[in-house]
């Protein structure tokens, strides 16, 4: 049993917000009869209508896409871009859990299931997430110890994490750091990078918890399996 509100948003036809609304707006009918109750419970047997229509549970479904350069991060794009949507076929109402910038490659999960999506992206979860950055000049050691430390970020101290260098190319004055970070704040690699002057260059994401991009190429998704799915499950 769940949330009357919980339930219409997660059949996919509005947020919890909207659906909220709708029910005082008595447009909710549960097995024929108005509801206007927002904590009233119901389960997969009740027929739930909003405005007339009525309501399909979705079977949940979970991904892991290998995003490419130049693509999105969100369901649609007022300017026409290529969303990581587009990469999946199904019907069912996926969306992606946090977000990878446009220039960003690397896994994301893909998943209709607002409740997993929740537990992954809040705040207090410190699910690990592993990048590899390629950033502009040396990358010394004093940097990586202040980053792994925690700076100020939108005066917001950044949580423990990892930085180190892995190779440095004199040549072409580049360095290949692996990083390590569990908050998911927007752009806070290359923030974190650009705070003490790196410049970010390229920037993959290559680990989320326990899953990789093992036999994924650029653009290939994957479904989760049930042991997996269980797995995020737990990191709660
Ligand atoms: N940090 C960033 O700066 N960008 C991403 O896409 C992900 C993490």
């Amino acid at each position: 049993m769940e949330r009357l509100q919980k339930y219409i948003s997660e059949c996919g036809v509005t947020s919890r917000r909207k659906a909220e609304e709708l029910i005082k707006l008595g447009k909710v009918k549960v097995n024929g009869e108005v509801v206007r109750e927002l904590g009233t419970k119901v389960s997969g047997n009740d027929v739930v209508v909003v405005n007339g229509q009525v309501l399909k549970s979705e079977l949940k479904e979970y991904y892991i896409l290998y995003k490419p350069r130049e693509v999105i991060s969100s369901v649609s794009d007022n300017k026409g871009r290529k969303t990581v949507i587009d990469f999946v076929k199904t019907d069912a109402r996926i969306y992606p859990v946090g977000r990878l910038d446009y220039d960003t490659t690397g896994i994301i999960i893909l998943t209709n299931d607002g409740e997993l999506s929740n537990i992954l992206t809040h705040p207090s979860r410190d699910v690990e997430k592993e990048y590899f950055a390629k950033v502009k000049v040396f990358f010394s050691k004093e940097d990586a110890a202040k980053l792994c430390k925690g700076i100020m970020l939108n005066g917001v101290k950044t949580k423990p994490a990892f930085f180190k260098l892995k190779k440095y190319d004199k040549k072409t004055d580049i360095s290949y750091v692996k990083v390590v970070i569990t908050e998911g704040r927007n752009h806070q690699v290359k923030d974190m990078f650009m705070s003490l002057g790196y410049d970010t260059l390229k920037l993959k994401r290559e680990r989320y918890a326990f899953l990789d991009l093992s036999g994924l190429k650029s653009g290939e998704y994957r479904k989760l399996s049930l042991k997996e799915v269980k797995q995020l499950y737990s990191l709660k």
